[in-house]
């Protein structure tokens, strides 16, 4: 069986180096580019890095898209803005594999016109992996990996098969399922990414400076969910739990939680040793930080572009994304003051 992972950065080169160690009868390509795609080819390996310790998986790989060719499985793990790119590139090489997003941000219809929603799957991790260095990717956090049908289809088969094979990777706190609903499991961490991305315009700790900042958590935090939820409302949008992870409503538990006079103190205490030593590194930052452009027309953007579609608006989410461009233009590792950012959204919302 070959199964390849078209964009090996840190999502994909650690599933696949992961599948390959767990499953070494499996032929695992990845597609790589870039100074990470450059070390692994020089190296014939990728060096893993996670609670078994280090390892170094010895992995084929091509710099070429079309080398998906005969393919079972193809993995799309490029950023959402690069999803079409990367399916034009491989377009005539998917023949008839199961082609399978593990990414943020609501792009089935990206898809379209490259494969047919009966071989497409939707996917939704919550584990976070990075690349250290060229060649060298971490696992900082286990979790769940979802995956569903894509809007439009209700099958489950092809994820059943997915979820299948992932199995095979015997990690403690990586699990693999099914959600029927992985729609609204994605909108779910996707509201939890726009709030964080909100945060990282100021270069703040999420949860110690901003959500457990009052000014910040009354006058961007809150508004940020409350237009999400106006517009999933609107949409028709179900949200789901994510098990096991911070999901819309434990943070939404946790802003009222906050916001008690007594109860808040102690769980700012209780937050702020935790997150402070710990702190959610939310990938627009340190896009930002290099100055490669960033995910946010995926994220906050969905929601103004979900929002347009059935009808409504959605301008705190669109001010996000026009801060972040702002950003974007700036050389990089420029952010704005947390007053700005509360001073912009604050505007938006007294009218
Ligand atoms: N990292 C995480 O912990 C995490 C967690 C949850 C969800 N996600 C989501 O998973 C997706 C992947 O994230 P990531 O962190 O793995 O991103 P990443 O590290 O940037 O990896 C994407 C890789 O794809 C490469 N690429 C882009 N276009 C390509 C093409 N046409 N052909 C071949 N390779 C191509 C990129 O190369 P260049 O760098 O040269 O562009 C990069 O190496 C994103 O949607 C992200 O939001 C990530």
């Amino acid at each position: 069986m070959k199964v390849s992972f078209l964009g090996a950065g840190a999502i994909g080169s650690m599933f696949a180096a992961l599948l390959r160690k767990h499953a070494p009868e499996l032929d695992v390509l990845v597609v790589v580019r870039g100074a990470h795609g450059q070390a692994i080819s020089e190296r014939g390996e990728i060096e893993i890095v996670g609670p078994w310790g280090e390892e170094r998986v010895p992995i084929a790989w091509s710099f070429d898209p079309q080398d998906v060719a005969g393919s079972d499985i193809v993995f799309v793990t490029v950023k959402s803005q690069a999803t079409q790119a990367a399916l034009q590139q491989a377009q005539t090489a998917l023949g008839d594999a199961l082609v399978v997003s593990i990414q943020n941000g609501i792009n089935d219809a990206q898809y379209g016109g490259f494969v047919p929603l009966e071989r497409l799957v939707m996917g939704m991790t919550t584990t976070n992996m990075a690349v250290l260095e060229p060649g060298r990717v971490s696992m900082q956090l286990d979790g769940c990996t979802l995956f569903g049908p894509a809007t439009g289809s209700s099958g489950t088969t092809g994820a059943q098969q997915v979820v299948e094979l992932l199995r095979r990777i015997q990690v403690s706190g990586l699990d693999f399922a099914v959600e029927r609903n992985v729609l609204g499991v994605r909108y779910n961490k996707l509201t939890i990414n726009a709030l964080g991305y909100a945060s990282c315009l100021s270069a703040s700790n999420f949860i110690t400076e901003a959500l457990a900042y009052r000014p910040w958590r009354l006058g961007v935090g809150r508004p940020i969910v409350e237009e999400c939820r106006k517009v999933f409302s609107a949409g028709g949008i179900e949200i789901t739990k994510i098990p096991g992870r911070s999901d819309l409503s434990r943070i939404v538990n946790l802003m009222h939680a906050l916001n008690m006079p007594i109860l808040g103190k102690m769980v700012q205490m209780a937050i702020k040793g935790k997150f402070e030593r710990s702190p959610i590194v939310f990938s627009l930052y340190q896009d930002l930080k290099k100055g490669k452009p960033t995910e946010v027309d995926h994220i906050n953007g969905q929601i103004v572009r979900l929002a347009e579609s059935v009808g409504t608006t959605a301008p705190v989410n669109a001010e996000i994304v026009a801060m972040t461009h702002e950003l974007e233009e700036k050389s990089g590792d420029t952010f704005f003051s947390r007053q700005d950012v509360i001073d912009r959204i604050t505007k938006l919302t007294a009218i």
